[in-house]
């Protein structure tokens, strides 16, 4: 069998994944010092690739072999041609995606050698984003697991509704994983209706989270102190980089995954989003345990970050070379 029918066998009889945010261009420079003001910097190297965390999700699941869907805005726009050329290239659907003709969100990302870090600044102009009439037209029944990235609120609760109230009415559900990376005062009503909420390790200095246990207590208490019977708890992970992810079962128990050191760190632009892409993967199409998904995700997350780009990734699941 070929590699990748191999993969593919993996995922047959699974429904589709369908990942719902933003499909952005990054423009990656690699540096070797971060440059002061006013001064430029030579870059050591550097590429361009599609991104957005969605997009990315839906590049590691379509990596791992799995059947995708990207649900996010496009443009008419010339520019972002090359986006919509990469997602079809990578077999990722896009045909219920709304289209605009707005300039493409895009990223100037900084990734510098002597600190091994990663800078973004992100540039989205208004671009418009998914909305309520836009995943009325989707046919749900095709969806197995439903990734949302929580923004621009009003959208994702109109959308996470709409899918409450289609699961409410079916036997098989679909799971709903929500990913929190800012605002999470304004997002946090989005708790009540996932199955399992993922935190960034960037929520920490805003909500005075000090460590990674800290994080899922404060977490914890949080969804204990919510009023009302019938609210549902999502099982929550939390990542915290270069000491891996902890996760609290739906009794609030606390666990620590540990990290898998990467052997050198090339490139960790979307090493998060990649986490997210293998942690569905362990736990919907290999029906895997919690523990290990989130094990899975930190040890694709630490790989990734070995390499430019996503496409080395897949290598994780081949056999070792006897
Ligand atoms: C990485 C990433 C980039 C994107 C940025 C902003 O996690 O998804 O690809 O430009 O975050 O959302």
């Amino acid at each position: 069998m070929s590699e990748y029918g191999n993969k593919l066998s993996w995922a047959v009889g699974k429904k589709t994944v369908l990942c719902v945010g933003t499909t952005t261009i990054d423009f990656v420079s690699t540096i070797r010092k971060f440059p002061v003001d006013n001064r430029s910097e030579r870059a050591v190297g550097g590429y361009w690739i599609r991104g957005g965390n969605a997009s990315n999700n839906c590049t590691v699941l379509a990596n791992l072999g799995v059947k995708v869907e990207f649900f996010g805005m496009l443009s008419s726009l010339s520019v972002f041609q090359v986006l919509i050329d990469d997602l079809k290239a990578r077999g990722i659907i896009i045909e219920n995606c709304p289209s605009c003709d707005q300039e493409a969100p895009f990223a100037s990302v900084i990734l510098t050698k002597s600190t091994k870090t990663r800078n973004i600044v992100f540039c989205n102009s208004n671009f418009p984003y998914v909305g309520i009439e836009h995943f009325r037209k989707l046919d749900l029944g095709q969806y197995g697991w439903i990734h949302m990235r929580a923004l621009f609120f009003e959208n994702t609760m109109a959308m996470v509704k709409e899918l409450m109230a289609y699961n409410a009415a079916r036997q098989e559900k679909i799971v709903l994983s929500l990913e929190f990376d800012n605002s999470l005062e304004e997002m946090w009503p989005l708790m009540d209706y996932c199955d399992y909420a993922i935190f960034s390790k960037q929520l920490a200095q805003p909500n005075g989270w000090v460590s990674l246990e800290d994080a899922c207590l404060q977490l914890d208490e949080r969804l204990r102190m919510r009023w009302g019977l019938n609210l549902k708890r999502p099982y929550v992970v939390v990542l915290w980089g270069e000491e891996g992810a902890g996760f609290l079962d739906l009794d609030g128990n606390y666990t620590h995954v540990r990290p898998h050191k990467p052997k050198r760190i090339v490139d960790a632009l979307g090493a998060g989003d990649t986490f997210v892409g293998a942690f569905i993967y362990g736990l919907y199409i290999r029906e895997r345990s919690l523990p290990v998904a989130v094990d899975f995700g930190n040890r694709m997350a630490s790989y990734k970050c070995t390499k430019n780009g996503y496409d080395h990734i897949a290598n994780i699941l081949l056999p070792p070379v006897l």
